[in-house]
């Protein structure tokens, strides 16, 4: 599978490794088109399984089949209106924890609904889009572990059939997909990513920790 990360950060660089990590194609675009080269040139070198990584132009066209937004919100929702016109077709992937980030305190979209169900709003009509990897810091996705444990990425989307590709992307990645429901269970996966960064200073965890449904 072909996947279009925009944004060469942090997530960037912690679900492309997933992906080639998994045997699959990870196709970087970032503002900066050097980052992105930087972020391909990493990720070629660690892949193994088959996978490989590119870096494509940005405003340019996306090769992918699923298209990850690995941007802040509400820039996210600003990079998915600068693509629209080239998301139909594909599945869209908001991992975005919209907090505010003067006080992170808050998110900021209303009560009733959340940054993937803004997304969703935002992309051409009958483009599926899954919330996941929110609740999964980026390290623990380089790493492909945390403490020892596999990852668990919670998926929440209306559209089973595209919740199935990312799931089977990040089973490929060597991470556990659980599908939390239909989309407005972003709201919830949002609010338990605030939660995660909050407990990091009284835990002392240094943002290597992971939320899991262990029984
Ligand atoms: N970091 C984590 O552990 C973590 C965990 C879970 C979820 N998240 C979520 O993941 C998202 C990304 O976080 P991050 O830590 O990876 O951020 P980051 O390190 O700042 O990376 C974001 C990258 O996206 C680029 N970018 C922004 N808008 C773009 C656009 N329209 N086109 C192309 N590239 C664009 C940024 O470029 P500029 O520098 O020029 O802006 C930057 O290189 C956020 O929504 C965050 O809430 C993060």
């Amino acid at each position: 599978m072909r996947v279009t990360i925009i944004g060469a950060g942090n997530m960037g660089r912690g679900i492309g490794t997933r992906v080639v990590a998994g045997g699959n194609e990870a196709e970087i675009v970032d503002r900066d088109p050097d980052e992105a080269r930087k972020l391909a040139d990493e990720l070629n070198g660690a892949a193994h399984g088959g996978g490989s990584a590119t870096a494509a132009e940005p405003g340019g066209s996306l090769g992918g089949d699923v298209v990850v937004f690995a941007t802040w919100y509400p820039g996210s929702l600003e990079a998915v209106k600068q693509y629209a016109d080239q998301l139909g077709g594909k599945v869209v992937v908001d991992i975005s924890n919209p907090v505010d980030t003067s006080t992170f305190e808050e998110l900021v979209t209303p009560r009733d609904s959340s940054a993937a169900e803004e997304i969703a709003k935002a992309v051409p009509e009958g483009t599926p889009v899954v919330k996941a990897f929110n609740t999964t810091f980026a390290g623990t996705l380089v790493a492909g572990e945390a403490a020892g444990q596999q990852l668990d990425v919670f998926l929440a989307g209306e559209d089973d059939d595209a919740k199935r590709k990312v799931a089977e992307l990040v089973e490929a990645g060597g991470a556990r997909p659980v599908d939390v429901g239909p989309l407005r269970r972003a709201r919830q996966l949002e609010e338990l990513g605030l939660l995660h960064m909050k407990v990091q200073d009284p835990l002392g965890s240094g943002f290597k920790s992971a939320v899991k449904i262990h029984w």
